[in-house]
């Protein structure tokens, strides 16, 4: 089979297209005829070898995230650590999810990763009705789907972004405030009771999450690990699992979720897509087309 690989850490153009030997689904596992596989800043982390627990050996192909046919024949979401850029993949049967007929290839194949961090945070941080939630990179993968998940738990949303993604974090249900210098004077300027936020941007976010929101227990991080512990900053600690990946999926088949799709590339051109990502910037979500 066609897979995507490196065999040693470095930038995107360590990814290289190989051909494998397809993997063999064992007792508990599900094969899958892999469609579309999402790109994750968790992929690059571990292409750069920042993540060496989970590469047990090279060459290691990325991905996390997938959508596709298993062997018997249903259409299926589902979730891993690595292995997707490729046109199987094998996974523990308790991770894929049926795909609702309404959701496209290519969004089913980058659906999990946003969801599930996204799931996770709402549950730790108890956002609910009459919370101000201040999302920081509200226009990313993440944000557009935590955003939209806080909406619709009847939170009012402040969402970070640049000046070209104003309007796209206004049509997710927030309001929009651009990141960067005066931004905690730029939330005084709209409220001063900001209960709750989490930081999907990085570049010193945290620290304006830490001059608006009085209770430290209400403030995570996804973006600035290192120096959340000294700040009594909270860590998300949720599991990801095919119950809560169905929760959300039903929320998108109901039509009360929407996914956007920043850039669609073929799996040969994984690179590029790692390029794109590690770019920092853009709406919604990365995916690699399979088949
Ligand atoms: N995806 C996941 O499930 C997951 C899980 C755990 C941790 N994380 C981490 O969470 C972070 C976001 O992930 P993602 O997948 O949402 O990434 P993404 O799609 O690349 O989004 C990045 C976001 O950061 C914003 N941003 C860029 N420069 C910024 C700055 N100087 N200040 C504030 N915000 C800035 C971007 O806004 P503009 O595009 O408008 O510039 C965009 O909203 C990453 O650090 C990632 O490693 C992600």
């Amino acid at each position: 089979m066609r897979a995507v690989a490196f065999f040693e850490y470095g930038p995107a153009d360590v990814l290289r297209a190989i051909d494998v030997d397809p993997p063999v689904a064992g007792s508990g596992q599900v094969r899958v005829k892999v469609r579309a596989a999402g790109v994750q800043p968790f992929d690059t982390l571990v292409r750069r070898g920042w993540m060496p627990d989970a590469v047990p050996s090279m060459p290691a192909t990325p991905g996390n995230e997938f959508a596709g046919v298993t062997d018997d024949g249903r259409e299926v979401l589902g979730f891993t650590t690595l292995g997707c850029y490729a046109e199987y993949v094998v996974v523990p049967d308790d991770q894929v999810v049926p795909r609702p007929s309404n959701m496209p290839w290519e969004v089913a194949g980058g659906f999990s990763a946003a969801a599930q961090t996204s799931s996770i945070a709402m549950e730790q941080l108890g956002v609910g009705p009459g919370d101000v939630f201040l999302v920081h990179g509200a226009s990313g993968s993440v944000g557009t789907v935590l955003t939209q998940l806080a909406r619709l738990a009847g939170a009012t949303v402040i969402g970070t972004a640049s000046e070209a993604n104003q309007e796209y974090v206004r049509m997710l249900g927030a309001i929009p405030v651009v990141y960067g210098d005066g931004l905690a004077d730029r939330v005084r300027a709209i409220t001063d009771s900001v209960t709750v936020s989490l930081d999907a941007g990085g570049h010193g976010s945290l620290d304006v999450s830490l001059e608006l929101v009085k209770d430290r227990e209400r403030i995570t991080t996804i973006a600035d690990f290192q120096r959340a512990p000294s700040l009594g900053v909270r860590m998300l600690r949720g599991e990801r699992s095919a119950a809560r990946l169905s929760k959300i999926v039903d929320l998108y088949a109901q039509g009360l979720l929407k996914v956007h799709l920043r850039e669609v590339f073929p799996l040969e051109e994984a690179a590029a897509a790692h390029q794109t990502l590690e770019s920092g910037h853009g709406r919604g979500k990365i995916v690699l087309r399979v088949a």
